[in-house]
């Protein structure tokens, strides 16, 4: 039981402080995404951090004192050159991957990467392609709407969307082939989508939408819940506050494009299932890719009308949505007897790996 304790209590117990601790890990991250409040929880947990930031955003970052170092590069990918790499590296720095690592960089790129990942840098790539997303969720048996191969067989509404974490730019619904061409060759000419650009169809499922957020300790293998969240995009929402005669009128094709997130609470009669499906999915993520989902991920999907839940999509990282519970989460209050954000709880994994000197159980 791991109930009102702030540490996995066979660690506290077990373990020795040893003289590795008094060297302590940097956490690095990019500047965007979820970057205040992962630096924030290394901050609160005693470790150094780095934020590699983009020169255009320095002035916002250097507005918050818990970050410790800026490292300024003109563009993301500057971390994979040497130079870069060995400021890391001598900081003893981990890097926290999340959703704008895997927008702008390939999966290739995120691999190259010298410095210790948390969580397991391998898995990304099963987040970026559609085509291996779908087979880890089917070998961790989440129910999955119909995705279509072509798009002559579009029967039924479907979303389309593109690889990666597009964060929904350029999705779009069709009714059928027709409908799908037209958009298509439209969102082309805007210069949205590439007109070699692989497409994903996928049948829409209508719902309640929830992201369920865990996070999966490799260390006392332990599958936590940390809530979920909605999701606010645009424009799909805007059209759904004019009436339908506005609405017919409109030309513009809407898109999925995320601009914020706000909480969700579910049923607890559902929480049974959440727990069993984030089980699933650890289970399946060891067998496809080792070492498996350590750290935070998150199972996207919808509830129908029987409150029965398909999933669409998942992060095997930490997701955005995080970031509403930078005090803690409702669920994390019933773990933790304090303040546990998911930044910090990732702090407190890195702290708790290197006492027992096993940083490398989980980083990639
Ligand atoms: N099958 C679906 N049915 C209904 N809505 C969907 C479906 N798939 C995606 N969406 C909507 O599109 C958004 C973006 O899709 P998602 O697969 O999560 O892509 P991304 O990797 O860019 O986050 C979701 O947040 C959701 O609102
Ligand atoms: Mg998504």
């Amino acid at each position: 039981m791991r109930f009102f304790n702030t540490y996995p209590p066979h660690i506290v117990h077990k373990v020795q402080y040893t003289s590795r601790y008094n060297r302590l890990t940097a956490i690095a991250t990019l500047g965007s995404h979820c970057a205040l409040q992962v630096l924030k929880g290394a901050k609160d947990e005693g470790l150094k951090t780095i934020l590699v930031c983009e020169k255009k955003r320095e002035k916002l970052y250097r507005r918050f004192s818990f970050i410790d170092e800026l490292i300024l590069v003109d563009s993301f990918s500057a971390i994979l050159e040497q130079k870069y790499q060995s400021i890391l590296e001598q900081n003893n720095a981990v890097l926290i991957p999340h959703g704008t690592l895997i927008a702008q960089m390939s999966s290739e790129q995120i691999e190259s990467i010298k410095i210790p990942i948390f969580g397991n840098k391998w898995i990304l790539r099963w987040e970026s392609d559609r085509i291996m997303k779908e087979k880890l969720m089917r070998e961790a048996k989440l129910p999955i709407p119909k995705s279509v191969k072509d798009a002559k067989d579009i029967d039924n509404l479907v979303i389309v969307k593109r690889q990666g974490a597009a964060g929904g730019k350029g999705y779009f619904l069709a009714a059928n082939k027709e409908d799908y061409n037209k958009k298509r060759e439209h969102l082309i000419s805007q210069g949205v989508i590439g007109k070699d650009e692989t497409l994903y169809i996928q049948e829409y499922v209508a719902g309640v939408l929830a992201y369920l957020q865990y996070f999966y300790s490799p260390l006392n293998e332990e599958l936590e819940f940390f809530g979920a969240d909605q999701r606010h995009e645009s424009d799909i929402e805007g059209i759904a506050r004019i009436q339908s005669e506005y609405q017919l009128k409109s030309t513009k094709v809407p898109s999925f494009n995320v601009i914020g997130n706000s909480p969700i609470v579910l049923r607890e009669s559902l929480l049974d299932e959440v727990y069993a499906m984030g089980d699933n999915f650890v289970e399946a993520a060891k067998k496809l890719v080792s070492p498996g989902m350590n750290g935070p991920f998150c199972i996207e999907g919808v509830y129908d009308e029987n409150a029965k839940f398909t999933s669409f999509e998942f992060s095997a990282r930490i997701v955005a949505g995080t970031n509403i519970y930078m005090d803690g989460s409702p669920y994390y209050s019933l773990l933790f007897n304090e303040p546990m954000s998911m930044g910090k709880r990732i702090a407190r994994e890195i702290k708790n790996a290197e006492k027992i000197n096993q940083l490398d159980k989980i980083t990639t």
